[in-house]
């Protein structure tokens, strides 16, 4: 699908992506790149980052990637100095690198609840931490009077409660702390802004695979408000939104890009059960003696 931005909207900008190989996080380090900017992506397996970057090269875009785990901090900080190294400046940063699989709470063990914590929570912070010398203002190759960007992808199976994923859960809950925290400390001292986005279930991602396996997700999609899943596209358009001047006042907000789904609930009665209901009972209050409790109408 076209992109409704200007294609020149990050033009001269560096972006730097963990988990930018595959999904979500691939499809924004294509769109950025697609929009001007230059891109460095980080990620676990070399094969999968090798052929992104070919991938990205192949629509001219300037791109190179970076076997990397956002677990290790020695990992963040060679790929930072190397993306500095390679393009000079770091503009923008999205967290994209996440883990996770479907488990009953009583069936995790602290260690795979410790590791997804680890990948999401620590590893966002990690990046942001070992990130905040070159996106701060004044930092190489940037104006002394504006700094970078954070996106963090987050989740939004924490606003309720979800089955089966305390562990993702507990993760994005401070995945969105940490943004708002670093909103206000970073964009006060450093003009850093720094932002989320919470994608509901997006097709062919792994997520979806993952948690949502077909037999499961039709008969879910009865209750996503617009009727069907999200496109990565839609991610990466709000990614974009978020990293280009059109985002300059949005600072601290993890933006829903769910279609509604997260509001969902069954309906119990259909519209016109509703409307016989509601007038039934609004005739009987009308209709009974003043002093009978409303318990008893
Ligand atoms: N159910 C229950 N526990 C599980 C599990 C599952 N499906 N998968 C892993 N674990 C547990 C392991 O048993 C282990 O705990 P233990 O030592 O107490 O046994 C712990 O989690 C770590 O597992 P391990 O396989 O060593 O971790 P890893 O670092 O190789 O992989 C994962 C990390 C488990 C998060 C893996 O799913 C992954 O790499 N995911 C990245 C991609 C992804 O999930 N994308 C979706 C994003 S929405």
């Amino acid at each position: 699908m076209e992109s409704p931005f200007k294609s020149d909207i990050l033009k001269g900008k560096v972006a730097l992506l963990t988990g930018g190989g595959s999904g979500i996080g691939y499809e924004i380090s294509a769109q950025l790149g697609k929009h001007g900017a230059s891109i460095a992506i980080m990620g676990r397996r070399k094969h999968v980052v090798d052929s992104a970057v070919s991938a990205l090269r192949s629509l001219s875009i300037q791109a190179i990637g970076f076997e990397g785990d956002v677990r290790k901090r020695d990992d963040a900080i060679r790929v930072l100095e190397s993306t500095i190294n390679q393009f000079g400046k770091l503009d923008i940063l999205v967290n994209a690198a996440a883990g996770n699989f479907l488990v009953p709470a009583e069936d995790l063990s602290p260690n795979g609840f410790r590791t997804v914590i680890d990948i999401d929570s620590v590893g966002t912070f990690t990046m942001c931490h070992e990130a905040l010398k070159y996106l701060k203002k004044g930092g190489p190759g940037k104006n002394p009077s504006s700094g970078g960007i954070i996106i963090n992808i987050s989740a939004t199976l924490h606003y309720t409660a979800t089955w089966y994923q305390i562990h993702v859960s507990a993760a994005k809950a401070a995945v969105d702390s940490i943004t708002r925290s670093l909103a206000l400390e970073w964009g006060t001292d450093y003009d850093i802004r720094v932002n989320g986005i919470a994608p509901g279930p997006i097709e062919g991602t792994a997520g979806v695979r993952k948690l949502a396996p077909e037999e499961i997700s039709s008969k879910r999609r009865e209750h996503v408000p617009l009727f069907k899943l999200g496109e990565k596209w839609d991610i990466a358009m709000a990614a974009l939104y978020l990293a280009s001047d059109a985002g300059k006042y949005i600072n601290g907000t993890t933006l829903v890009v769910d279609g509604g789904l997260w509001l969902s609930s069954p309906r119990h009665y259909s519209k016109e059960a509703v409307k016989q209901l509601s007038r039934t009972v609004e005739r009987r209050s009308r209709d009974a003696p003043v002093g009978i409790p409303r318990s008893k109408l």
